[in-house]
């Protein structure tokens, strides 16, 4: 398969590890190499260091799991100073994704993406259901995802895709509010706001209520909004959900998207994105279509 050229970006083929479950790009290592990655985005990073929140955080479910993190993570000096070092040595597409609890906590985190060379660029995380503020507080509004965006791709030296939440009434709304305040690419779905109750304590399982379900579970609905996102927009779709196998990766592109991304799928059977990637491209050679002809061919297809 050709290379593919989105937001600005060129990438060896349409497979992205999702932030959250590819750590700092070094987690994978036993099992294979990132550079055969078309791309990968590295765990949510925010100003200062984050405990995330306390335990029980993770949950398995039927076909997927709750995560309740809460964006643990090492915040910026570290990543400069202990993972981007690694993250120079390899090829592939480097996004960071960005998390903070106000505009000007965004703005000074894009300020400091902006002096590491080796990230490729920003995916801003509008949209985790995990988090008391930030978060999907402004992912859920139009006119916060519009002020946000906006002011990000004012001091953004690299491309600014939005991540978008799957926690909304009409996700092309959304969508439209960031392709109008200039975002290069979308990205969807981060997950689904969910709980469990534990019936033995009568208390909900998760100590922060409720979490974010994703995996196999969550694909049909990723699916639609990959659909719905597509005739809204015209710039580049990210889609992912659920993602466990070639024929859910070609879903998406058929749907709209112009790279996938795979999550949960990772903790499930880590050594699996090589051997999907392979799998994928026999499924498009199959089609006697070319990739980009495949982008979006759902809505064509039903057109006609
Ligand atoms: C444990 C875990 C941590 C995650 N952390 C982040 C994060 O830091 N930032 C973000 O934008 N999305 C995060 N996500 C969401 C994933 O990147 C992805 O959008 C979502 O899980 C749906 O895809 P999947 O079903 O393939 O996992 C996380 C997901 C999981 C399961």
């Amino acid at each position: 398969m050709k290379s593919i050229k989105t937001a600005g970006l060129i990438f060896a083929n349409p497979f992205i590890a999702a932030s959250g479950t590819f750590g700092y790009a070094d987690s994978y290592l036993d099992f294979y190499h990132p550079d055969l990655l078309g791309g990968f985005v590295l765990k949510g990073i925010s100003l200062e260091p984050r405990k995330g929140n306390p335990p029980m955080r993770i949950i398995e479910t039927p076909s997927g799991m709750i995560n309740a993190i809460g964006l643990e993570n090492i915040g910026i000096e570290r990543l400069i100073k202990d993972k981007i070092p690694f993250i120079e040595t390899l090829h592939s597409v480097a996004i960071a994704n960005l998390y903070a609890e106000t505009k000007d906590d965004f703005i000074k985190l894009t300020e400091k993406i902006n002096e590491i060379k080796r990230i490729d660029a920003i995916e801003i995380n509008i949209s985790c259901p995990n988090v008391k503020s930030g978060g999907m507080q402004f992912g859920v509004s139009p006119k916060m995802t519009e002020y946000l965006t906006k002011n990000i791709k004012k001091v953004s030296s690299k491309p600014v895709i939005v991540k978008l939440s799957p926690n909304v009434a009409d996700i092309g709304e959304i969508a439209k509010a960031a392709e109008g305040a200039g975002a290069d690419a979308l990205s969807l779905i981060n997950t689904i706001s969910a709980m469990i109750i534990d019936t033995k304590t009568m208390l909900p399982a998760l100590a922060n209520v409720t979490g974010g379900l994703s995996g196999p579970a969550i694909l049909p609905i990723a699916v639609r909004m990959v659909y719905q996102v597509y005739e809204a927009v015209s710039i580049p779709i990210i889609g992912g959900g659920g993602i466990s196998s070639a024929n859910d990766a070609l879903q998406f592109v058929m749907a709209g998207a112009s790279l996938v991304s795979i999550g949960t799928y990772n903790f499930i059977s880590p050594a699996s994105i090589p051997v999907i990637i392979k799998q994928f491209n026999n499924e498009v050679k199959k089609t006697d279509y070319s990739y980009s002809d495949l982008i979006g061919i759902a809505h064509r297809q039903h057109s006609t």
